[in-house]
């Protein structure tokens, strides 16, 4: 059966053969598709462009699945997640908790799984995606072999798609709370109920490399469930961990006992305050980790998070010793790498410090983002020496 047809304008086919997967309402001149509904891409002439998923509501009406005029069916997906598949395993090390299909960067628009050793968390975000979540489990089953399969579907994400919130157990028992290894350690991880999927698994290799720079005294801004002060307690004197979620700390304080760590103090507090309180303070550490929630989620919020990175780093920069360590990030993905470092470069003008980059790093490699979508590429995450 041959799929609907949508018309879309020539601006949108530049985007297409440009690499991109996004089609805005906008810019569709004819459509009578289903919600949901995997669509043909035509230009005004009738030249095929691609298959895609249609959503009746999203302003993100096309996302596109394959340039080809191929049948999007149960072996197409099957082949695109052994893709992601085979990357994981030449990229994954050490670590039972990772990625496994990441959306857009893996060919799958919408779609991911993140996978907790024998639990997997699978998100469809929008209304194509949510139509074949049954395939998707079945052959993450006949793939995977997982203990259980958990949609994590309460996504605000997908309100834009009028699909409703909801966790649920797809298959197998519910996990509860388990524990996997992060980076040889260990932490307890809540598949149904933790943020996200249960981990900010993007940050998985930059907190290696952070244990491996850190010394003296830490301090772990916006610290969840304490997985960089877990890395940084084996190469520090001493972390204290901040986090404003009672929940967040709790964790922190268990996966600390987990892992036989004395060296860490967990406390809820706001960052903004704390941060204020130590400069008025003068209080000094030697390894500083801020990685806050996305400040900006639209881009109404741009000017107000840049005051807010601003004033975050500014203080942490006046709060290190010379040749103490600064790691900053940034999950907001409409403010891009360059506003990111220019307002970092103010901090430091602003706070007298003289700073080195050590290291600019992204999200780890299980989140693979396309050149050609800039979407796709959110996490900044700079390691920098203060020299005086
Ligand atoms: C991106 S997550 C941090 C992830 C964590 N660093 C990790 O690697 O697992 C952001 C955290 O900031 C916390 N948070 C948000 N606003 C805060 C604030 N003003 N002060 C302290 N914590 C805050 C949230 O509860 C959340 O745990």
């Amino acid at each position: 059966m041959s799929s609907p047809r949508v018309i879309i304008s020539n601006k949108a086919v530049e985007r297409v053969r440009a690499g991109h997967l996004w089609t805005y309402r906008s810019d569709i001149l004819e459509c009578d598709a289903a919600a949901g509904s995997i669509v043909s891409l035509l230009d005004k002439k009738g030249r095929f462009y691609g298959k895609a998923f249609y959503s009746s509501t999203s302003l993100i009406a096309l996302r596109l699945l394959s340039r080809a005029d191929e049948p999007i069916d149960r072996n197409f997906w099957l082949t695109r997640i052994e893709q992601a598949f085979q990357l994981r395993q030449r990229v994954v090390k050490d670590t039972e908790v990772y990625r496994l299909v990441h959306g857009e960067g893996d060919g799958m628009p919408s779609i991911i799984v993140d996978r907790y050793g024998g639990v997997l968390c699978l998100q469809t975000l929008s209304q194509g995606a949510d139509q074949i979540k049954p395939l998707l489990k079945e052959l993450l089953l006949d793939l995977l072999a997982p203990q259980s399969v958990v949609e994590r579907n309460d996504s605000k994400v997908r309100e834009l798609e009028g699909l409703p919130q909801q966790v649920s157990l797809l298959h197998g028992a519910d996990p509860g709370e388990i524990v996997c290894y992060e980076n040889d350690l260990r932490f307890y991880y809540q598949p149904v109920s933790g943020q996200k999927t249960g981990a900010f698994l993007d940050q998985r290799e930059n907190r290696v490399c952070v244990r491996n720079l850190a010394r003296g005294r830490a301090l772990d801004c916006f610290c969840y469930a304490g997985s960089f002060a877990i890395q940084m307690a084996h190469s520090c004197d001493d972390v204290e961990a901040l986090d404003i979620s009672e929940t967040a700390l709790l964790a922190g304080r268990r996966n600390a006992q987990l892992n036989h760590l004395e060296n860490i103090h967990f406390e809820k507090e706001n960052v903004f305050d704390r941060l204020k309180l130590y400069v008025h303070l003068k209080k000094r550490f030697d390894t500083i980790v801020l990685d806050p929630p996305a400040f900006a989620k639209n881009r109404a919020h741009i000017e107000s998070a840049l005051r807010g990175y601003r004033e975050i780093n500014l203080r942490a920069m006046s709060l290190l010793n010379a040749g103490g360590v600064l790691v900053t990030c940034s999950c907001s993905q409409l403010i891009d790498e360059t506003t990111f470092l220019n307002l970092l470069t103010q901090a430091a003008a602003d706070a007298k410090r003289k700073v080195q980059v050590i290291q600019k790093r992204t999200q780890s490699q299980d989140h693979p983002f396309l050149l050609a979508m800039p979407e796709t590429y959110y996490l900044k995450c700079l390691l920098l020496r203060i020299l005086e």
